[in-house]
Protein backbone atom coordinates (compact mmCIF):
# COMPACT_ATOMS: atom_id res chain seq x y z
CA UNK A 1 0.00 0.00 0.00
CA UNK A 2 1.33 3.40 -0.75
CA UNK A 3 2.39 4.87 2.43
CA UNK A 4 0.73 8.07 1.88
CA UNK A 5 -2.59 6.20 2.39
CA UNK A 6 -1.31 4.15 4.96
CA UNK A 7 -0.94 7.53 7.44
CA UNK A 8 -4.23 8.97 6.54
CA UNK A 9 -6.51 9.86 9.37
CA UNK A 10 -9.11 8.19 10.48
CA UNK A 11 -12.26 9.52 10.83
CA UNK A 12 -12.98 11.60 13.86
CA UNK A 13 -16.45 11.09 13.83
CA UNK A 14 -16.53 7.83 13.18
CA UNK A 15 -14.45 7.45 16.86
CA UNK A 16 -17.15 9.18 18.66
CA UNK A 17 -19.59 7.40 17.06
CA UNK A 18 -18.25 3.75 18.08
CA UNK A 19 -18.28 5.37 21.70
CA UNK A 20 -21.99 4.91 21.77
CA UNK A 21 -22.33 1.70 19.66
CA UNK A 22 -24.63 -0.58 21.50
CA UNK A 23 -26.64 1.95 22.68
CA UNK A 24 -30.05 2.84 21.43
CA UNK A 25 -30.83 5.59 24.15
CA UNK A 26 -28.40 8.38 22.20
CA UNK A 27 -29.13 11.37 20.67
CA UNK A 28 -27.27 11.78 17.52
CA UNK A 29 -26.62 14.56 15.68
CA UNK A 30 -22.72 14.29 14.48
CA UNK A 31 -24.08 13.58 10.95
CA UNK A 32 -24.51 15.51 7.94
CA UNK A 33 -27.78 14.90 6.73
CA UNK A 34 -31.58 15.14 7.77
CA UNK A 35 -33.42 12.52 9.31
CA UNK A 36 -36.12 12.97 7.17
CA UNK A 37 -37.10 10.73 4.21
CA UNK A 38 -36.43 11.73 0.14
CA UNK A 39 -39.27 13.22 -1.13
CA UNK A 40 -42.35 10.43 -2.32
CA UNK A 41 -42.44 11.67 -6.12
CA UNK A 42 -38.45 11.45 -6.33
CA UNK A 43 -38.72 7.96 -5.00
CA UNK A 44 -41.18 6.76 -7.12
CA UNK A 45 -39.49 8.71 -9.95
CA UNK A 46 -36.54 6.07 -9.74
CA UNK A 47 -39.12 2.64 -8.68
CA UNK A 48 -40.59 3.50 -11.93
CA UNK A 49 -37.32 3.89 -14.22
CA UNK A 50 -36.18 0.07 -12.74
CA UNK A 51 -39.72 -1.02 -13.21
CA UNK A 52 -39.29 -0.25 -16.99
CA UNK A 53 -35.80 -1.85 -17.30
CA UNK A 54 -33.54 0.85 -16.91
CA UNK A 55 -30.36 -1.22 -15.48
CA UNK A 56 -27.98 -0.05 -17.91
CA UNK A 57 -24.54 2.02 -18.19
CA UNK A 58 -25.52 5.78 -19.40
CA UNK A 59 -23.24 8.30 -21.16
CA UNK A 60 -20.15 9.22 -19.02
CA UNK A 61 -21.66 12.67 -18.02
CA UNK A 62 -25.11 11.60 -17.21
CA UNK A 63 -28.79 11.86 -19.17
CA UNK A 64 -29.06 14.30 -21.74
CA UNK A 65 -32.32 15.65 -20.20
CA UNK A 66 -30.94 15.93 -16.78
CA UNK A 67 -27.85 18.07 -17.85
CA UNK A 68 -30.54 20.02 -19.46
CA UNK A 69 -32.60 20.03 -16.75
CA UNK A 70 -29.20 21.31 -14.07
CA UNK A 71 -28.27 23.37 -16.63
CA UNK A 72 -31.88 24.96 -16.47
CA UNK A 73 -32.01 24.92 -12.72
CA UNK A 74 -28.38 26.70 -12.05
CA UNK A 75 -29.58 29.26 -14.92
CA UNK A 76 -32.55 30.48 -13.01
CA UNK A 77 -30.20 30.91 -10.04
CA UNK A 78 -27.62 32.13 -11.52
CA UNK A 79 -25.85 33.37 -14.76
CA UNK A 80 -26.80 31.18 -18.17
CA UNK A 81 -24.89 27.84 -18.17
CA UNK A 82 -24.97 25.19 -21.08
CA UNK A 83 -25.79 22.03 -20.71
CA UNK A 84 -22.53 21.25 -22.23
CA UNK A 85 -20.58 22.31 -18.97
CA UNK A 86 -22.33 20.12 -16.82
CA UNK A 87 -20.75 16.78 -15.92
CA UNK A 88 -23.56 14.58 -13.50
CA UNK A 89 -21.49 12.56 -11.14
CA UNK A 90 -21.85 9.96 -8.56
CA UNK A 91 -22.29 12.04 -5.44
CA UNK A 92 -20.83 15.71 -4.38
CA UNK A 93 -18.12 13.94 -2.85
CA UNK A 94 -17.60 12.25 -6.27
CA UNK A 95 -17.12 15.61 -8.35
CA UNK A 96 -14.94 17.09 -5.94
CA UNK A 97 -12.49 13.81 -6.59
CA UNK A 98 -12.81 14.10 -10.72
CA UNK A 99 -12.09 18.01 -10.07
CA UNK A 100 -9.24 17.32 -7.97
CA UNK A 101 -7.97 14.59 -10.05
CA UNK A 102 -8.50 16.64 -13.49
CA UNK A 103 -6.78 19.49 -11.86
CA UNK A 104 -3.80 18.44 -9.75
CA UNK A 105 -0.94 15.31 -9.39
CA UNK A 106 2.00 14.83 -6.83
CA UNK A 107 4.01 17.85 -5.72
CA UNK A 108 1.46 20.80 -6.70
CA UNK A 109 0.41 23.36 -4.69
CA UNK A 110 -3.27 23.90 -3.19
CA UNK A 111 -4.66 26.09 -0.55
CA UNK A 112 -7.43 25.41 1.06
CA UNK A 113 -9.78 27.68 3.60
CA UNK A 114 -10.16 25.76 6.90
CA UNK A 115 -11.83 24.27 8.86
CA UNK A 116 -13.72 22.25 6.36
CA UNK A 117 -14.99 19.17 5.58
CA UNK A 118 -11.96 16.70 5.39
CA UNK A 119 -12.72 14.96 2.68
CA UNK A 120 -12.06 18.32 0.56
CA UNK A 121 -8.06 18.24 2.00
CA UNK A 122 -7.86 14.31 1.81
CA UNK A 123 -8.43 13.85 -1.92
CA UNK A 124 -5.25 16.19 -2.94
CA UNK A 125 -3.14 14.74 -0.23
CA UNK A 126 -4.71 11.31 -1.45
CA UNK A 127 -3.34 12.64 -4.60
CA UNK A 128 0.32 13.45 -3.69
CA UNK A 129 -0.81 17.10 -3.32
CA UNK A 130 0.48 19.56 -0.85
CA UNK A 131 -2.12 21.53 1.22
CA UNK A 132 -1.53 24.96 2.63
CA UNK A 133 -4.43 25.99 4.92
CA UNK A 134 -5.90 29.54 5.53
CA UNK A 135 -7.68 29.29 8.41
CA UNK A 136 -10.75 31.18 9.24
CA UNK A 137 -10.67 33.70 12.09
CA UNK A 138 -13.23 32.45 14.84
CA UNK A 139 -15.13 36.50 16.00
CA UNK A 140 -17.66 36.82 18.57
CA UNK A 141 -20.20 37.07 15.81
CA UNK A 142 -18.93 34.19 13.76
CA UNK A 143 -16.32 32.97 11.53
CA UNK A 144 -14.53 35.25 9.09
CA UNK A 145 -12.33 35.13 6.35
CA UNK A 146 -8.93 36.84 6.62
CA UNK A 147 -8.97 37.87 2.79
CA UNK A 148 -5.44 39.41 2.41
CA UNK A 149 -4.29 36.43 4.30
CA UNK A 150 -6.05 34.20 1.79
CA UNK A 151 -4.54 36.51 -1.08
CA UNK A 152 -1.05 36.09 -0.08
CA UNK A 153 -1.71 32.71 0.24
CA UNK A 154 -2.27 32.29 -3.13
CA UNK A 155 0.90 32.62 -5.69
CA UNK A 156 1.64 31.24 -9.24
CA UNK A 157 3.02 28.18 -8.12
CA UNK A 158 -0.77 27.71 -6.70
CA UNK A 159 -2.54 24.93 -8.46
CA UNK A 160 -6.00 24.62 -6.88
CA UNK A 161 -7.88 26.74 -4.70
CA UNK A 162 -10.40 24.91 -2.65
CA UNK A 163 -13.00 26.87 -0.82
CA UNK A 164 -16.30 25.68 1.06
CA UNK A 165 -19.13 28.48 1.40
CA UNK A 166 -21.64 28.29 2.78
CA UNK A 167 -19.33 26.25 5.42
CA UNK A 168 -19.57 23.13 6.77
CA UNK A 169 -18.60 23.14 9.53
CA UNK A 170 -18.49 26.85 10.30
CA UNK A 171 -21.48 28.02 8.71
CA UNK A 172 -19.14 31.18 7.48
CA UNK A 173 -20.14 32.21 4.01
CA UNK A 174 -18.17 34.14 1.10
CA UNK A 175 -19.59 37.64 0.62
CA UNK A 176 -19.70 38.55 -3.23
CA UNK A 177 -16.81 41.25 -2.90
CA UNK A 178 -15.05 38.37 -1.44
CA UNK A 179 -15.98 36.16 -4.21
CA UNK A 180 -14.62 38.55 -6.84
CA UNK A 181 -11.46 39.56 -5.17
CA UNK A 182 -10.20 35.61 -5.17
CA UNK A 183 -11.41 35.11 -8.78
CA UNK A 184 -9.46 38.63 -9.54
CA UNK A 185 -6.42 37.26 -8.12
CA UNK A 186 -6.56 33.60 -9.44
CA UNK A 187 -6.86 34.68 -12.66
CA UNK A 188 -3.38 36.69 -12.34
CA UNK A 189 -1.94 33.91 -10.53
CA UNK A 190 -3.54 31.36 -13.30
CA UNK A 191 -4.84 29.33 -9.87
CA UNK A 192 -7.56 26.89 -10.40
CA UNK A 193 -11.00 27.77 -8.00
CA UNK A 194 -12.66 24.34 -7.09
CA UNK A 195 -15.86 25.70 -5.35
CA UNK A 196 -17.63 23.48 -3.10
CA UNK A 197 -21.05 25.54 -3.16
CA UNK A 198 -22.96 21.96 -2.09
CA UNK A 199 -25.10 24.24 0.48
CA UNK A 200 -25.86 27.51 -1.41
CA UNK A 201 -29.38 26.45 -1.22
CA UNK A 202 -29.52 26.53 2.67
CA UNK A 203 -28.56 29.74 3.54
CA UNK A 204 -30.99 32.59 5.97
CA UNK A 205 -30.18 35.84 4.94
CA UNK A 206 -33.47 37.37 3.43
CA UNK A 207 -31.36 38.84 0.01
CA UNK A 208 -32.06 36.05 -2.07
CA UNK A 209 -32.82 32.37 -2.74
CA UNK A 210 -29.00 31.09 -2.74
CA UNK A 211 -26.05 32.58 -1.31
CA UNK A 212 -23.63 34.08 -3.09
CA UNK A 213 -21.53 31.61 -6.33
CA UNK A 214 -19.02 31.78 -8.34
CA UNK A 215 -21.53 31.36 -11.02
CA UNK A 216 -22.76 34.51 -10.63
CA UNK A 217 -19.88 36.48 -12.22
CA UNK A 218 -17.55 33.93 -13.59
CA UNK A 219 -17.09 33.54 -17.59
CA UNK A 220 -17.40 30.29 -18.76
CA UNK A 221 -13.63 30.66 -19.44
CA UNK A 222 -12.88 31.19 -16.19
CA UNK A 223 -10.25 28.47 -14.25
CA UNK A 224 -13.81 28.05 -11.66
CA UNK A 225 -15.08 24.48 -11.26
CA UNK A 226 -18.48 24.23 -8.79
CA UNK A 227 -19.55 21.47 -7.20
CA UNK A 228 -23.07 20.56 -6.20
CA UNK A 229 -24.90 18.01 -4.46
CA UNK A 230 -28.34 16.73 -4.38
CA UNK A 231 -27.43 15.39 -0.77
CA UNK A 232 -28.18 18.42 0.85
CA UNK A 233 -30.76 20.88 -0.86
CA UNK A 234 -33.13 17.99 -1.90
CA UNK A 235 -32.57 15.56 0.84
CA UNK A 236 -30.80 12.67 -1.20
CA UNK A 237 -27.42 11.22 0.98
CA UNK A 238 -27.85 7.93 0.39
CA UNK A 239 -28.44 8.24 -3.43
CA UNK A 240 -25.34 9.81 -4.26
CA UNK A 241 -26.00 12.16 -7.42
CA UNK A 242 -24.09 15.41 -8.01
CA UNK A 243 -22.82 17.78 -10.33
CA UNK A 244 -19.55 19.94 -11.91
CA UNK A 245 -20.40 23.01 -13.35
CA UNK A 246 -16.79 23.73 -15.31
CA UNK A 247 -15.13 25.21 -18.48
CA UNK A 248 -15.86 23.15 -21.16
CA UNK A 249 -12.21 21.37 -21.90
CA UNK A 250 -13.09 20.56 -18.14
CA UNK A 251 -16.20 18.89 -18.66
CA UNK A 252 -14.41 16.62 -21.49
CA UNK A 253 -11.80 15.84 -18.91
CA UNK A 254 -13.99 14.72 -16.66
CA UNK A 255 -16.12 12.46 -18.94
CA UNK A 256 -12.64 10.68 -19.56
CA UNK A 257 -12.05 10.27 -15.26
CA UNK A 258 -15.42 9.24 -14.79
CA UNK A 259 -14.72 6.69 -17.04
CA UNK A 260 -11.98 5.57 -15.08
CA UNK A 261 -13.96 5.91 -11.43
CA UNK A 262 -17.58 5.59 -11.72
CA UNK A 263 -18.08 5.17 -15.82
CA UNK A 264 -21.77 6.89 -14.83
CA UNK A 265 -23.87 7.24 -12.46
CA UNK A 266 -26.96 5.05 -12.03
CA UNK A 267 -29.65 5.95 -14.40
CA UNK A 268 -32.52 5.25 -12.10
CA UNK A 269 -30.49 7.70 -9.73
CA UNK A 270 -30.54 10.13 -12.33
CA UNK A 271 -34.19 9.70 -12.65
CA UNK A 272 -34.74 10.82 -9.46
CA UNK A 273 -32.85 13.55 -9.80
CA UNK A 274 -34.86 14.60 -12.44
CA UNK A 275 -37.61 14.81 -10.32
CA UNK A 276 -36.22 16.61 -7.72
CA UNK A 277 -35.17 19.32 -9.83
CA UNK A 278 -39.07 18.91 -11.15
CA UNK A 279 -40.19 20.39 -7.95
CA UNK A 280 -37.05 22.01 -6.85
CA UNK A 281 -39.11 25.25 -6.28
CA UNK A 282 -41.54 23.86 -3.82
CA UNK A 283 -39.51 21.71 -1.98
CA UNK A 284 -36.17 23.50 -1.25
CA UNK A 285 -37.83 26.93 -0.12
CA UNK A 286 -40.10 24.40 2.35
CA UNK A 287 -37.11 22.52 3.64
CA UNK A 288 -35.16 25.84 3.86
CA UNK A 289 -37.89 27.00 6.10
CA UNK A 290 -38.24 23.67 8.19
CA UNK A 291 -34.08 24.01 8.60
CA UNK A 292 -34.18 28.23 9.62
CA UNK A 293 -36.91 26.78 12.33
CA UNK A 294 -34.67 23.82 13.49
CA UNK A 295 -31.60 26.52 14.01
CA UNK A 296 -33.03 29.40 15.54
CA UNK A 297 -34.96 25.97 18.34
CA UNK A 298 -31.11 25.45 18.80
CA UNK A 299 -29.33 28.69 18.98
CA UNK A 300 -31.08 30.00 21.87
CA UNK A 301 -31.44 27.49 23.73
CA UNK A 302 -27.50 26.64 23.36
CA UNK A 303 -26.44 30.15 24.25
CA UNK A 304 -27.85 30.43 27.42
CA UNK A 305 -25.88 27.48 28.59
CA UNK A 306 -23.13 28.26 30.68
CA UNK A 307 -19.67 28.48 28.82
CA UNK A 308 -21.35 28.53 25.81
CA UNK A 309 -20.22 30.55 22.72
CA UNK A 310 -21.93 30.17 19.60
CA UNK A 311 -23.13 32.53 17.11
CA UNK A 312 -25.69 32.57 14.36
CA UNK A 313 -24.62 30.75 11.52
CA UNK A 314 -25.64 32.38 7.66
CA UNK A 315 -25.48 29.13 5.96
CA UNK A 316 -25.44 25.48 6.12
CA UNK A 317 -26.82 22.84 8.68
CA UNK A 318 -24.67 23.11 11.62
CA UNK A 319 -23.94 25.29 14.46
CA UNK A 320 -20.26 25.01 15.41
CA UNK A 321 -19.94 26.05 18.83
CA UNK A 322 -17.45 26.22 21.90
CA UNK A 323 -18.02 25.34 25.41
CA UNK A 324 -14.97 26.79 27.34
CA UNK A 325 -12.39 24.78 29.56
CA UNK A 326 -13.29 22.25 26.98
CA UNK A 327 -10.19 22.50 24.41
CA UNK A 328 -9.87 18.29 23.55
CA UNK A 329 -13.10 18.37 21.32
CA UNK A 330 -12.55 14.28 20.85
CA UNK A 331 -12.14 13.72 24.05
CA UNK A 332 -15.38 16.22 25.35
CA UNK A 333 -17.40 14.37 22.16
CA UNK A 334 -16.78 11.17 23.85
CA UNK A 335 -17.69 11.93 27.24
CA UNK A 336 -20.82 13.39 26.44
CA UNK A 337 -21.89 10.22 24.41
CA UNK A 338 -20.96 7.80 27.66
CA UNK A 339 -22.14 10.39 30.08
CA UNK A 340 -24.86 12.11 28.44
CA UNK A 341 -25.86 10.03 25.50
CA UNK A 342 -25.58 13.11 23.22
CA UNK A 343 -23.89 12.26 19.51
CA UNK A 344 -21.73 15.64 18.34
CA UNK A 345 -18.82 15.98 15.89
CA UNK A 346 -15.26 17.20 17.46
CA UNK A 347 -14.57 20.01 15.90
CA UNK A 348 -11.06 18.33 15.51
CA UNK A 349 -12.62 16.40 12.29
CA UNK A 350 -12.34 19.25 10.64
CA UNK A 351 -8.92 20.19 11.22
CA UNK A 352 -6.52 22.09 14.15
CA UNK A 353 -8.55 24.95 13.74
CA UNK A 354 -11.26 23.70 14.81
CA UNK A 355 -9.98 22.41 17.72
CA UNK A 356 -11.93 23.20 20.95
CA UNK A 357 -15.04 23.51 18.94
CA UNK A 358 -18.12 21.06 18.02
CA UNK A 359 -20.47 20.61 15.44
CA UNK A 360 -24.08 19.87 15.82
CA UNK A 361 -26.34 18.91 12.91
CA UNK A 362 -29.63 20.60 13.84
CA UNK A 363 -31.69 19.15 10.68
CA UNK A 364 -34.18 16.92 12.71
CA UNK A 365 -37.57 16.20 11.49
CA UNK A 366 -38.73 17.27 15.30
CA UNK A 367 -37.89 20.06 16.86
CA UNK A 368 -38.13 18.64 20.26
CA UNK A 369 -35.28 16.28 19.54
CA UNK A 370 -33.20 18.93 19.44
CA UNK A 371 -34.81 20.67 22.76
CA UNK A 372 -33.99 17.67 24.34
CA UNK A 373 -30.36 16.96 23.37
CA UNK A 374 -29.43 20.57 24.68
CA UNK A 375 -31.23 19.22 27.78
CA UNK A 376 -28.53 16.14 27.95
CA UNK A 377 -25.64 18.84 26.96
CA UNK A 378 -27.01 20.87 30.03
CA UNK A 379 -26.66 18.20 32.13
CA UNK A 380 -23.07 16.98 31.07
CA UNK A 381 -22.34 20.83 31.72
C1 LIG B 1 -18.97 20.65 2.25
C2 LIG B 1 -19.46 19.37 1.69
N1 LIG B 1 -19.20 19.10 0.40
C3 LIG B 1 -19.62 17.97 -0.18
C4 LIG B 1 -20.33 17.04 0.54
C5 LIG B 1 -20.68 15.77 -0.17
O1 LIG B 1 -21.97 15.53 -0.41
P1 LIG B 1 -22.38 14.19 -1.17
O2 LIG B 1 -21.15 13.40 -1.42
O3 LIG B 1 -23.32 13.49 -0.25
O4 LIG B 1 -23.04 14.64 -2.41
C6 LIG B 1 -20.61 17.26 1.90
C7 LIG B 1 -21.32 16.26 2.70
O5 LIG B 1 -21.38 16.31 3.91
C8 LIG B 1 -20.17 18.46 2.48
O6 LIG B 1 -20.42 18.77 3.75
Amino acid sequence: MRELISRLPGSKIREVANAGIGRDDVLAFWFGESDEATAEPVREAAIESLSRGETFYSHNLGLAELREAIAAYVSALHRPVAAARVAVTSSGVNGLMIATQALVGAGDEVVAVVPVWPNLTAQPAILGAEVTRVALVARDSGWALDLDRLLHAITPRTKLLIVNAPNNPTGWCLSRPEQRAILEHCRRSGTWIVADEVYERIHFSPEGVAAPSFLDFASEDDRVVVVHSFSKSFVMTGWRLGWLVAPRALIDASAKLIEFNTSCAPVFVQRAGLAALASAEQSVPALVQRLKACRDTLLPLLSTLPRVRVAPPPGGMYVFFRVDGEDDSLAFAKRLVVEAGLELAPGAAFGPEGEGWLRWCFASRELARLVQGVERLAGAL
